[in-house]
């Protein structure tokens, strides 16, 4: 047994407050020079560095700038799989049962080519054949439901009622060609012989901070250098210079994942279809195990949230959690991802995975290189952008707008004062609100308590010591410094 209190004086650092993939960041040399290039992708996680694999033999010049490859791809419970709780009866709800299909089918060809690019390239990154499985407690009706679907599609499954873990079950269905691997080891040793092309060029620690378009050439800045380009692949979590709909199409939904010593004596990867979001998988003699998905709008402040995980995780498991860890992922309002061309630009997109990015990393990536080569792609429709719309979605984007909306304003008329404690202050000043954050040496951190991304008040994360935002999920370090946008200004004060 182990003491219990222990982990939950989150501030005290028992807790590792970091994700089991980042033992060492691996970096590449910051922007120093201005740049001339064909295309610019911006962003470095699994999304960037797959589109820059399938680009890389054009005879185009690619630069891909990011800002930490400490990113979103690093803290995903990384499962390669087609099981996806119950995606298919969500899309076939929306749309029909042949999008569903399609759906299903991208997913498949993804897993295809994500393990063809690993023994292709010999990449050492852990990956292991395993079975997937969704399971259920309680409402079988969503599990019948997904099973019709497979059925209908001759997609073959195993029927169960029995986890090889202590987590309660009702019913689970498995399948078993699928995988997992370590995303951290195959972003970095794959850019690692990206590198190595003449053709590329990768820098890290470097921030985009301005789009211009100038003529049929963009003009963008990043770390103070001009980087020249004629198109822009935005391949970071949240896309910025987007149309404006974007953040009302969209959500994002943020998670609670520990990893702790487990031994099992077969691999797992598993899922439930529960209200509740329970998540595990295995990874050498350890867990990894994910509750507490929940809309990022949500008033209640990370700390408790974190305690609330911990709890589940000592009462399903009691054993101490090595790592701790926060995950967000973006949804979108009919459960397919977003990848293409914006309208009448040459900026492409790829984002929206929906919690299941390493697939859709991975399909969305291939579809955009394709578009840039001009080759055809059955997918182009499914994930456009700038796709039809029908009335059930229509009433999804009302719901997330009054969502967002109602977050914008609580902000705005609470200040978010009633999360803290005595090391925050909240201040406002000649019409200016700022936040202070007062370190354990009593060293005031003084940054603008407004998001520059669409003017939300911020809320500091005792957990990660950061200022986060609660509409779009932006986030700042202690001294104001971007550590994760849409936001690609900072919110320091020295900015004027
Ligand atoms: Fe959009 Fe802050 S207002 S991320």
């Amino acid at each position: 047994m182990y003491v219990y209190n222990k982990y939950l004086h989150i501030n005290n650092g028992d807790i590792m407050n970091k994700s089991i993939w980042i033992e060492k960041e691996v970096c590449f040399d910051e922007i120093k020079n201005n740049i001339n290039t064909d295309i610019l992708i911006i962003g470095g996680g699994i999304s960037g560095t797959n589109v820059l694999y399938f680009l890389k033999d054009t005879s185009k010049k690619i630069v891909l700038v990011n800002n930490t490859n400490n990113n979103t791809t690093c803290y995903s419970t990384a499962k390669i799989t087609y099981l996806q709780q119950d995606t298919y009866t969500k899309i076939k709800n929306i749309y029909n049962d042949e999008i569903a299909f399609k759906y299903y089918q991208s997913q498949k060809d993804a897993i295809k080519l994500i393990t063809e690019i690993i023994n292709k390239e010999n990449i050492d990154c852990d990956l292991e054949k395993v079975n997937s499985t969704i399971f259920t407690n309680n409402k079988e009706e969503k599990l019948k439901k997904e099973k019709k679907f497979l059925k209908n599609h001759n997609i073959k499954f195993e029927e169960k009622n029995d986890l090889t873990i202590s987590i309660p079950c009702y019913r689970n269905i498995e399948v078993n060609d699928t995988y997992m691997f370590n995303p951290y080891k195959y972003i970095t040793k794959l850019k690692e012989k990206l590198n190595k092309n003449t053709n590329i060029s990768i820098y890290d620690h470097s921030i985009v901070t301005s789009i211009k378009k100038d003529k049929d050439k963009y003009k963008v800045i990043c770390n103070n250098k001009l980087i020249t380009c004629n198109t822009i692949i935005m391949a970071c979590h949240y896309p910025f210079k987007i149309e404006a709909t974007f953040p009302f199409r969209t959500y994002l939904e943020k998670s609670i994942v520990s990893a702790f010593d487990y031994k099992l004596n077969k691999n797992i990867s598993m899922i439930n279809i529960d209200k509740d979001v329970i998540s595990c998988r295995s990874y050498k003699d350890k867990l990894i195990f994910l509750t507490n998905s929940h809309n990022i709008n949500s008033k209640e402040d990370i700390e408790k949230e974190v305690k609330k995980h911990l709890k589940k995780q000592k009462e399903m498991f009691d054993i101490p959690p090595e790592y701790t860890w926060i995950n967000h992922d973006i949804m979108t309002n009919d459960s397919l991802p977003i990848a293409g061309r914006i309208k009448d630009t040459n900026i492409y997109i790829l984002t929206g995975y929906n919690t299941w990015g390493m697939t859709n990393s991975t399909i969305c990536a291939k579809l955009v290189s394709d578009l840039i080569e001009e080759k055809e792609n059955k997918y182009q429709e499914l994930f456009n952008p700038n796709r039809n719309t029908n009335i059930k979605r229509i009433v999804n984007d009302i719901a997330y707008s009054l969502s967002s909306g109602s977050t914008l304003l609580y902000n705005k008329l609470s200040h978010n004062k009633d999360f803290y404690r005595n090391d925050i202050k909240i201040v406002k000043e000649d019409g200016i609100i700022y936040g202070i954050y007062i370190d354990e040496e009593k060293h005031e951190h003084k940054v603008y308590n407004l998001c520059p991304h669409m003017k939300c008040n911020l809320i500091f994360n005792y957990f990660d010591k950061t200022w986060d935002c609660p509409c779009h999920g932006s986030r700042f370090d202690i001294d104001g410094n971007v550590i994760k946008g849409p936001s690609n200004l900072s919110i320091k004060i020295d900015n004027d």
